[in-house]
C-alpha cells in the first residue's frame, strides 16, 4: 500500500471515489455502486463522470437503464487526440482531488478515463483500486493494452475477473498481495438485467418479431481504430457482412465513430445507415445490413440474447456472449480475454473478409458448443470487491 498514506480516524466512512467516462464503465461500476451503498457507515461514494463519451446513447441512456445515480461531478472533457483527452481529464480530476481529498479512487476497465484518474491518483498519495486488473493482449498498438499496464503499475487494488489476469500480474513483478481473483462485475450487472432486458421492444421495432416468433439475426459492433479508421480494411469488413446478410440478417448498432468513418469513406450504401431511426418506428428487416445509431444496455442485451452469432471488436461483448452462450467471431487479431475462447463461446477470427465469411458460414451451420462458465462469473463480483476493501482496508 501507499506509504505516504493519510491516518485515518477509523470511525470515519471511507470516502471513495468512482471513475466513469466511457460507455463500457458504467455497467461496471453500477452493481458496485449498489453493494457500496449497503454500508453507509463505512464508505461515504462519489461519482465523477469525465464526460469522455457524453452523447446521449454513449451516456445518458446507460444510467438511466442501468439506475445508476447522476454524477456527483462532471469533467466534461469530451473528445480529442489520445494526449489531449488523457491530459484534460487529469487536469479537471486534479481540481477534484484537491477540492473532495477522497481516500480512495477507484478506476474500471481500460478507456482514456481510467489512466488519467489513476496517474493523478497516484501522485496525490491515493490509493487506487482497478477493477478488471490483468487483461493483457500483449498488443501495444491498442491504445487500451497501454492503459491496462500502466493502471496496474500505480494500482493498490488489483481486482481481477479471471486466474489467467492474476497470472499476467504475478510475471509483471505485482505483488501477490495486491491481486483479489473477486470475478466479473460487468457479468454482475448482465445477470441484474437480463431478466428486464426481455422487456425490451427493440426486436419488433426492426420487425424481427412477429407473433411470438423471432427471425434468425447476425449482431454487428465495430468501433476499433484497426477495423474502421483504414477504408480498405474497414471495407474488407462491409464485404463480407455482406456476403453473410445474404444468409441472415445483419444488424450493426453503430458508434459514433464508425458513423463517422462510413460517412468519411462513403460506404453508406453498403449499410443502409438508418440515420433516423425513430424510438417507435417499425422496421422490416430484410435479408440484409440495417445500421442504427448505438442502442441502450438493456436493447443491446436483449438483442444479443437473441441473436444467432455477434461479429465484434469489443471487449465487453466477448465476455457478455459467453454467459448468454451466443456464438462470438471476434474480428481482432487478439483478445485480451481469453478466457472466452477457452471456457467460453468467442473465436478470434481477425478481419480478413475470407476468413469472416469461412468461420461464419461454418458457424451458422454447426453452431458452437459453451464450454463452461468462468468462475466466480455468478452475479457476486461487487459483494466480493466490497468484501475485500471492507478486511483489507489500513485504516
Ligand atoms: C473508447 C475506448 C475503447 C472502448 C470504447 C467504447 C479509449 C482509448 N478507448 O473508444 O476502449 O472500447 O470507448 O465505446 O478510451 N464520439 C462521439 N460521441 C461520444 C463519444 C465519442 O461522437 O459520446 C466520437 C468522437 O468522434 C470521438 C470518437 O467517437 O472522437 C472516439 O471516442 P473516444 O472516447 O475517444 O474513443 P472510443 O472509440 O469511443
Amino acid at each position: 500500500m501507499n506509504s505516504q498514506k493519510k491516518l485515518y480516524n477509523s470511525n470515519r466512512p471511507i470516502k471513495v471515489t468512482h471513475i466513469v467516462g466511457a460507455r463500457p464503465n458504467f455497467m461496471k461500476v453500477a452493481p458496485l455502486m449498489r453493494e457500496v451503498s449497503r454500508y453507509p457507515q463505512k464508505f461515504d461514494q462519489l461519482l465523477v463522470h469525465t464526460g469522455q463519451h457524453y452523447d446521449e446513447e454513449m451516456s445518458k441512456s446507460f444510467f438511466n437503464d442501468l439506475k445508476l445515480t447522476e454524477p456527483d461531478i462532471y469533467l466534461g472533457v469530451g473528445s480529442g487526440t489520445h494526449a489531449e483527452q488523457t491530459g484534460k481529464i487529469m487536469i479537471e480530476f486534479e481540481r477534484v482531488c484537491f477540492q473532495e481529498k477522497p481516500d480512495l479512487v477507484i478506476v474500471v476497465g481500460d478507456v482514456n478515463s481510467t489512466i488519467a484518474c489513476a496517474l493523478v491518483a497516484a501522485k496525490h498519495c491515493i490509493p487506487v483500486a482497478h477493477i478488471e486488473a490483468g487483461l493483457r493482449s500483449f498488443d501495444r498498438t491498442m491504445p487500451e493494452e497501454i492503459n491496462r499496464v500502466i493502471t496496474d503499475r500505480l494500482s493498490d487494488y488489483l481486482f481481477t475477473t479471471c486466474e489467467d489476469a492474476n497470472q499476467n500480474l504475478i510475471e509483471e513483478g505485482i505483488s501477490e498481495n495486491k491481486i483479489f481473483f473477486v470475478g466479473n462485475a460487468m457479468i454482475d450487472s448482465l445477470l441484474n438485467h437480463i431478466k428486464i432486458a426481455k422487456n425490451s421492444i427493440i426486436l419488433e421495432k426492426l420487425g424481427l418479431r412477429k407473433n411470438n416468433n423471432i427471425k434468425k439475426y447476425g449482431l454487428v459492433t465495430l468501433h476499433r481504430p484497426s477495423n474502421v479508421d483504414n477504408q480498405k480494411i474497414f471495407k474488407g469488413i462491409l464485404d463480407a457482412l455482406k456476403e453473410i446478410a445474404k444468409e441472415i440478417p445483419i444488424i450493426f448498432p453503430a458508434h459514433p465513430r464508425t458513423i463517422k468513418q462510413i460517412k468519411n469513406f462513403k460506404l453508406i450504401e453498403m449499410v443502409n445507415y438508418e440515420e433516423n431511426f425513430l424510438p417507435n418506428e417499425l422496421k422490416n428487416t430484410d435479408q440484409n445490413i440495417v445500421t442504427i445509431p448505438p442502442l441502450g444496455y438493456l436493447d443491446f442485451l436483449c438483442l444479443m440474447t437473441n441473436a444467432k452469432m455477434v461479429l465484434t471488436d469489443s471487449g465487453g461483448i466477448q465476455e457478455e456472449t459467453t454467459i448468454l452462450g451466443i456464438p462470438c467471431l471476434t474480428l481482432r487479431n487478439n483478445t485480451e480475454r481469453p478466457i472466452t475462447v477457452k471456457e467460453g463461446t468467442n473465436i478470434v477470427v481477425g478481419n480478413d473478409p475470407e476468413k469472416i465469411m469461412e468461420i461464419a458460414f461454418s458457424v451458422l451451420k454447426n453452431g458452437i458448443s459453451r464450454k463452461r462458465i468462468p468462475k466466480y462469473w455468478d452475479g457476486k463480483a461487487a459483494e466480493r470487491i466490497v468484501k475485500v476493501l471492507l478486511t483489507k482496508w489500513k485504516y
